[in-house]
């Protein structure tokens, strides 16, 4: 393996030498042919940077806030399932990594740990958010999961809203499972009798989501905590997302995973950012990022801060609650260094000014 990561990327094959065949392509794959994973980072490159000289940018003051709470920097954990798969402390360690980086994170509603042991993990003043799934809930299990979050101080509900069934993750059917799925817990999921198989998980997600907007008025009335629409892709529901009262849309194409051929989310952004202007709806993105350059490109077309799926569990990966850090951290030094390049020294600097698309005028 490569010497010292130096770069997000670099912590990627230390995640494919971890786990199993099966495992490194359920974290690795995107839906059908793939395009829509592929297109995520690369679109980011189809934009360039529009640099401001001469400018004092000795200090810079690159924390923001996500819902009111305070981010050391823009960058966010997105969920994704089953950190246990990878490390034995899953979850725990990824929030203790995120919460050292002054970062926040989406914990996964399919985490192995358990959302108060993930709460008790983390400083304070760290910001978690819960994702669900709205799924088919005659025992209950979802209001339960929903007031077990409201008492653990999480910050938000994040419903997943990109997922009636699941994507068709073609290179992962084709392998054969290598390893013992009951051996997990999933504490949100599952109810203490249950265990977690392929059918389980199936029968949860793909034949069971019944997910409308209704749903989403049910929900914002049985709970006070802010809710986060995460995976729209287009103005016409961001603009029905306002009027039913989210406090968020994190655009999101699942990192690829569910309808392949839909546009980078960076490519979608700004159409969303317009939808809402004159709310006061959040804006987020996720799908790609890997550099500071991208961040800082993200927030140009008007993201207030952009999460990672896949770079945290490489960082699990590598060095458990350390590697988590490092990839945040990583992040956090190349942002702040593209800023002073840009010439801006406060996240509010930050404008379509400093934007641009061929043939690279002002947009
Ligand atoms: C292995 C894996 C598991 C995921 N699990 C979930 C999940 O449980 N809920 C969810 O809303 N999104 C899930 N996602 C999507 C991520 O939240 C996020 O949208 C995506 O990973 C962002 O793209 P990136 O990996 O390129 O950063 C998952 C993604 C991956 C790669």
């Amino acid at each position: 393996m490569a010497s010292e990561p130096v770069c997000v990327e670099d912590f990627e094959s230390y995640l494919e030498a971890r786990v199993s065949d099966w495992l490194w392509s359920f974290y690795r794959s995107g839906a059908d042919r793939e395009q829509t994973l592929r297109d995520n980072p690369l679109a980011f490159q189809r934009y360039r940077l529009r640099p401001r000289c001469l400018r004092d940018v000795s200090q810079r003051d690159i924390g923001t806030s996500i819902l009111g709470h305070r981010l050391s920097f823009p960058v966010g954990v997105s969920p994704t399932a089953c950190h246990g798969f990878v490390h034995e402390d899953g979850e725990v360690a990824t929030a203790k990594g995120v919460s050292n980086a002054g970062s926040a994170m989406i914990l996964s509603m399919w985490s192995n740990k358990s959302l108060e042991d993930v709460a008790a993990s983390v400083k304070p003043d760290t910001p978690l958010l819960l994702q669900l799934n709205l799924i088919r809930d005659e025992s209950g299990r979802l209001e339960a999961v929903i007031r077990r979050a409201e008492a653990a101080g999480f910050k938000a509900l994040v419903v997943t809203v990109d997922q009636p069934v699941t994507g068709k993750r073609i290179h992962t059917r084709r392998k054969k499972i290598d390893f013992d799925p009951t051996a997990y817990s999933f504490p949100q999921v599952l109810l203490p009798e249950e265990k977690m198989t392929a059918e389980k998980a199936g029968e949860l997600l793909d034949g069971t989501q019944v997910l409308t907007w209704k749903d989403i008025l049910w929900l914002k009335e049985i709970t006070s905590l802010p809710v986060v629409l995460k995976g729209i892709l287009t103005a016409e529901d961001a603009k029905i997302a306002v009027k039913h009262g989210a406090a968020g849309i994190l655009v999101s194409n699942h990192g690829g995973r569910q309808l392949d051929g839909v546009p980078a989310t960076i490519d979608v952004l700004a159409e969303i950012v317009d939808a809402v202007r004159g709310s006061n709806v959040e804006v987020y993105l996720d799908g790609g990022v890997r550099k500071g350059t991208d961040v800082l490109k993200a927030l140009a077309l008007g993201a207030r801060a952009v999460f990672v799926g896949r770079p945290a569990l490489w960082g699990l990966a590598y060095d458990a609650e350390k590697g988590v850090q490092k990839v945040l951290e990583i992040l956090k030094d190349e942002f702040s260094r593209a800023m002073a390049l840009c010439g801006c020294s406060s996240v509010a600097d930050i404008t379509s000014d400093y934007i641009t698309t061929p043939p690279y005028g002002k947009v």
